[in-house]
């Protein structure tokens, strides 16, 4: 719901959003011209142009040469989630899931696979590649001592600064004395989890929810219970509220800001009510907000760290999706458990590499980071696009897909009787790597789900395997 404080392009993007989502504005209709809703409006050609390209960045309208904007057609979302309020105690997971992510793994290093699995983009054509090298160079001239010295915590004061200035962004006002730098963001995930629980205790995780939180959980000999969220509203908060009154929960994991794998966010109303619950219950909210920066809109939604009273909301991220994956720079802001935190990444790893860290703050200090994110938003979003477009023309009647407001990951709903496991085999037997739903819950729920992802350049290989996997799909139907 658009504020008094939302910019005019906002609100106008947000009306039409609403009217093209609810059928009002149907797929193949006409937006009123550019010069019509400025003269019925009383606003600004310059305004209704920005509301309009926001609504083309999110895949909602095209712009067609001398005919004006379009509604695009696009796939049915996914209904609200089909899990029950109540959360079930999770499983252990299954031995033939865990075999499954190897088998996947594995196939994502042969060149000749056609990924569309893999949650990070391999071409260095989505990276700053020459800056970053241009830094590397002149900070090992500069710097050298950084290569020689032993690197303590808690590194560059510079990088720090820098996470600091961009956190602004995202809603957060943060302190360089405050960040603790890890190996990307898994370490962080892994050291708010060991700082917060001990063995035996029970974490609430999302259904569905990235897989390596899975694992992570399992190796920490944590219990998980599984709270259902929805592409619209992100983690169902009655459902928590409801664990919360009746079990002591440790802590609550959540991916609010482009969530992996639905590729969508939890609204700002709910960000600030999670960040309630979190102090009415003294329960840590462990924020993974790794593709927060990667949001299609901007200005980007603040993350639910940035209505974090009294320090109980922990963030984690980091540089590997949005700037240098090999570099494995990531960060935590881990409020009242910093102390504790700092402590355990100390005894872990003692610092990260303090040469990465420079590098990476002289190259967010120059201000190129904010133009590469609108590059890589806009790359990212026409490939979805593109990709839920060949998925609506490939793929059986029944399928839905989500609607991702930022990244490159689409989840998908197979039409009924159809297998995600089956078509992960079927596809691999093929050479095309999808990633099965099931592996997105530790009991191993949204079976007839796949995570697609959009991070290569998309390609006439990539239509082709999609087109194989629609083909494999209506097999499986037909049996
Ligand atoms: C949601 C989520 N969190 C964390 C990670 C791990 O991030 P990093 O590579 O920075 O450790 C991933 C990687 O795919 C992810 O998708």
């Amino acid at each position: 719901m658009p504020s008094e404080h939302t910019p005019l392009y906002q609100a106008l993007a947000e009306e039409l959003h609403g009217a093209i989502s609810d059928g009002r504005l149907p797929a193949g209709s006409r937006l009123p011209s550019v010069r019509e809703t400025a003269r019925n409006r009383a606003l600004s050609i310059n305004t209704v142009l920005a509301a309009y390209r926001q609504l083309e960045t999110r895949g909602q309208v095209e712009a067609r040469p001398q005919s004006g904007y379009f509604v695009r057609s696009r796939l049915p979302s996914p209904p609200a989630s089909p899990l029950p309020l109540k959360p079930a105690t999770a499983q252990p997971a299954e031995v033939a899931v865990l075999g499954r992510i190897e088998a996947v793994l594995a196939a994502q290093s042969n060149p000749g696979t056609i990924d569309l699995s893999l949650a990070c983009p391999k071409s260095s054509d989505f990276y700053p590649g020459r800056q970053l090298n241009r830094l590397v160079v002149d900070t090992a001239r500069r710097k050298p001592e950084l290569l020689t010295d032993y690197s303590l915590p808690p590194g560059p004061l510079l990088l720090r600064r820098e996470i600091c200035r961009h956190a602004h962004d995202l809603g957060m006002t943060l302190a360089p004395e405050d960040i603790i730098l890890t190996n990307g963001c898994m370490e962080a995930l892994q050291l708010a989890l060991r700082g917060v629980t001990r063995p035996g205790d029970t974490i609430a995780l999302e259904s569905p929810t990235y897989f390596n939180l899975i694992s992570l959980a399992e190796h920490l000999g944590l219990r998980t219970i599984e709270v259902p969220t929805h592409p619209g509203q992100g983690m169902s908060l009655d459902a928590l509220e409801l664990l919360l009154s009746e079990k002591r929960v440790q802590a609550v994991v959540t991916m609010p800001s482009v969530h992996n794998p639905l590729g969508t966010s939890m609204p700002v109303a709910a960000k600030r009510r999670l960040a309630a619950l979190a102090q009415t219950w003294r329960v840590p909210v462990i924020e993974d907000a790794l593709y927060a920066e990667l949001q299609y809109a901007t200005p980007l939604q603040p993350t639910v760290k940035s209505f974090d009273g009294d320090g109980w909301v922990i963030l984690c991220t980091s540089y590997t999706k949005t700037l240098a994956p090999g570099f494995r720079v990531g960060w935590m802001e881990a409020g009242r458990f910093q102390r504790r935190i700092a402590a355990l990444k100390f005894s872990a790893s003692l610092a990260q590499p303090a040469f990465l860290g420079e590098v990476l703050g002289a190259y967010l200090e120059t201000g190129g980071y904010a133009q590469h994110l609108r590059r890589l938003r806009r790359v990212y979003a026409a490939q979805v696009d593109r990709l839920r477009g060949v998925i609506g023309s490939a793929f059986p009647a029944g399928t839905r897909a989500t609607e991702p407001t930022g990244g490159f990951l689409v989840w998908v709903e197979l039409p009924e009787g159809c297998d995600g496991n089956h078509l992960c085999d079927d596809a691999l037997e093929r050479g095309i790597t999808i990633t099965p739903g099931s592996l997105f819950s530790p009991s191993g729920r949204h079976g007839n789900h796949i995570r697609l992802s959009a991070c290569h350049h998309f390609s006439d290989r990539h239509v082709h395997a999609l087109l194989t996997l629609g083909e494999l799909l209506q097999r499986q139907i037909g049996e």
